[in-house]
């Protein structure tokens, strides 16, 4: 049902018009109002669809219905006129009028038409103001849109069809990024206002863009002229009007950022790729971040295969075992670890010395994990190698010292001997020169007593028994006899003793050297001992291998063999009737032992000290004259060539060793 404000100063066509509508056959209700009062009242409590008004009411004109409350009103106003004024007419439609009806009876007639018109035409006026409205609010939007992009956008118009272009309109961001107004910008061509669009690229894509209205991507580039430099990426487009878009993204910022993020992580990557140690980051997940030369060359794997893995993925089971395991100790404890690792790959045994420590961002939380490990199994090779030498070097140096000191003991014992034996021959040669020395005038004093016990003896037969006085005489001849006895008693004794002395120096030429079958030679020296043996109760054992045979001087070992045996009967038995003598001879690869023992008195250490010592004897005076041993030294060591040693103490019998080479 349509509603309409019929508004009349004077009579009111409301019925008729209500007619006119129902003619039609379209409802319609008429609220009919003679005042802008009384109209506004109803319109306060009924909206209409549209108002047919007189221009002059009394309380106003009808077009003052337009506009309610300043705003225009949403329903059109059809101006009824009373007599045709074409001035009037222009001023009500200026003034917002939809019509302008002069009131007749045929427009009258017409009413439903000119309202049916009147909505037509408010429909489209309406259509248009909201239209015009969602434009203006677009404009609105797409402008502060413009400005408050954070891309620079220029629009540009081709000129000299297409060859340049110039600037119409640029937001704020190109404002920034170029540091100038818009103002200064607009209207003026582009390669004015940027004086490097040639070399920057940027003038050939507009063109072609211009021309080929296809949108163009111009990469990253930097754009630079006298008082300008930065990066940008561009995207050029064509609008439908023709003008040229160009948004610059300004990458200047990011590129640098990325460009030092790229430099630092290449200098990064490249310090740590030629540091001598192992080293790798995992993220919290323990996958490998990043690792450098080495560890590729420990794990013998390359950085693609390992990065983005966990060790268990990427590295010989032992290894990944053990590094995820120091990994956690040092998660739970936050703090740095370090230990050491062994693992074999292809039958080589490693060694590394990990360092494990947590990677923190600057809020001191925990972003992954540093490891950083040295290869020591060469060190590990060496030090074992080390502990193995000095092992065995401990052995060696204690058999080398034993072997040191042996020959150490046995240079001073040769040494002793030598100052032993030197002593000894000196001595010997003195004692031999002085019997030489006096022997002669020895025996000539011998020669002379035994001449004057001659003489003496003659004369005492001549003149026995001749006369009383003879008696004195005799008596004198007696006593000079006696004299001459002793003299030549004594004469005869010191004769003996220059005998032994002379014995002393070793006369080499007494007997021949020669090869002789041992044991057969020393069994008859010592029967020739015999008759002393066999007055006594004592024992003598003799051992000898049958076939043992030696080239020595015979003599000497008999000399030697009865001086001993002489020494055992005479001091070592003197006061035992039953004693025994061992005679052994131990053959060797080169020399001949012969271990010489008597289970007598013994002796105390000092004597066995001196007993090699010319005139040591303990029978000064019963006959000894200490020499037997002496000349026994000298037999082995000079006339054989050989070593003698006396071990004994009193009560432990006496035990010699004389050794020689054969
Ligand atoms: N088998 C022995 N047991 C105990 N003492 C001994 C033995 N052999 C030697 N002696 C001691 O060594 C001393 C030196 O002996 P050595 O044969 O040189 O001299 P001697 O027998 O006393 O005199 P000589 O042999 O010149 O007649 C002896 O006086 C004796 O004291
Ligand atoms: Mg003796």
């Amino acid at each position: 049902m349509l509603r309409i404000l019929l508004l009349e100063r004077k009579g009111s066509h409301a019925t008729a018009l209500q007619k006119l509508f129902k003619a039609i056959s379209q409802p319609a209700r008429i609220v009919a109002a003679s005042t802008l009062a009384q109209a506004r009242q109803s319109l306060d409590q009924e909206s209409v669809e549209v108002i047919l008004s007189d221009l002059r009411l009394a309380d106003g004109m009808g077009t003052e219905l337009i506009t309610m409350a300043g705003e225009p009103l949403a329903v059109p106003v059809v101006i009824l006129l009373t007599a045709p004024d074409a001035l009037m007419t222009v001023e009500v439609m200026r003034a917002g009028a939809m019509d302008v009806v002069v009131k007749g009876e045929e427009t009258l007639r017409e009413l439903p038409l000119t309202v049916t018109r009147a909505l037509r035409g408010w429909h489209h006026i309406t259509r248009r103001r909201a239209a015009e409205k969602a434009l203006e609010q677009n404009e609105i939007k797409y402008r502060s849109l413009f400005e408050s992009m954070r891309s620079a956008v220029a629009v540009y118009q081709p000129v000299e069809d297409g060859r340049d272009f110039l600037l119409v309109d640029f937001n704020k961001a190109a404002e920034r990024l170029n540091r100038i107004g818009k103002e200064s910008v607009l209207g003026r061509r582009v390669t004015e206002v940027f004086p490097g669009v040639r070399e920057f690229g940027l003038l050939d894509v507009l063109r072609r863009v211009h021309q080929t209205g296809r949108a163009e991507r111009y990469p990253l580039t930097t754009y630079k002229d006298h008082h300008l430099e930065y990066w940008v990426e561009n995207h050029v487009y064509r609008l439908p009007g023709g003008e040229v878009v160009a948004v610059h993204d300004d990458l200047t910022n990011g590129k640098i950022a990325e460009r030092i993020l790229n430099d630092k992580a290449t200098q990064f990557q490249s310090v740590l790729d030629n540091a001598p140690v192992i080293i790798y980051i995992k993220d919290m997940q323990g996958k490998f971040r990043f690792v450098n030369r080495l560890f590729e060359a420990q794990a013998q794997r390359s950085r693609e295969e390992i990065l983005g893995k966990s060790g268990a993925e990427s590295l010989p089971d032992a290894l990944a075992r053990q590094q995820e395991l120091q990994e956690a100790r040092m998660i739970a404890s936050q703090e740095t670890v370090e230990s050491e690792h062994s693992w074999t790959l292809n039958d080589d045994m490693h060694t590394t010395l990990l360092l494990t420590f947590p990677l923190q961002d600057s809020d001191g939380q925990m972003q992954g994990i540093c490891g950083i490990a040295k290869d020591i199994s060469e060190r590990k090779r060496i030090e074992a190698q080390i502990s193995q030498l000095n092992a065995t070097l401990e052995e060696r140096v204690r058999e080398r010292t034993a072997q040191l000191n042996h020959s150490l003991e046995s240079l001073r014992r040769t040494q002793r001997q030598l100052v032993e034996s030197e002593k000894m021959a000196s001595l010997g040669n003195l004692v031999a020169g002085v019997a030489h020395e006096i022997n002669t005038p020895l025996g000539v004093s011998y020669t002379a007593a035994s001449y004057l016990q001659d003489l003496l003896r003659e004369h005492m037969n001549a003149t026995h028994g001749t006369a009383p006085l003879e008696t004195v005489c005799d008596q004198r001849l007696t006593a000079i006899n006696n004299a001459v006895e002793i003299l030549m008693k004594n004469l005869n004794r010191a004769a003996h003793l220059v005998q032994s002395f002379k014995q002393v120096a070793v006369d080499r030429c007494v007997t021949q050297r020669r090869r002789i079958h041992l044991r057969s030679f020393i069994t008859e020296v010592l029967s020739s001992l015999r008759p002393k043996l066999d007055e006594s109760a004592h024992r003598l054992c003799f051992a000898c291998p049958e076939e043992t045979e030696a080239t020595v001087y015979p003599g000497a070992i008999a000399q030697i063999i009865t001086n001993l045996v002489s020494n055992s009967l005479l001091h070592a038995f003197e006061l035992k009737p039953h004693g025994t003598i061992w005679i052994t001879v131990i053959p060797t690869d080169r020399q001949i032992h012969i271990k010489y023992r008597d289970n007598g008195r013994g002796m105390t250490a000092e004597q066995v000290h001196q007993i090699f010592e010319p005139f040591f004897t303990t029978r000064r005076g019963q006959g000894g004259a200490g020499l037997g041993m002496h000349i026994v030294y000298n037999l082995v060591t000079q006339t054989l060539g050989g070593d003698i040693f006396c071990h004994s103490a009193p009560d432990r019998g006496i035990d010699f060793s004389i050794l020689f080479p054969t």
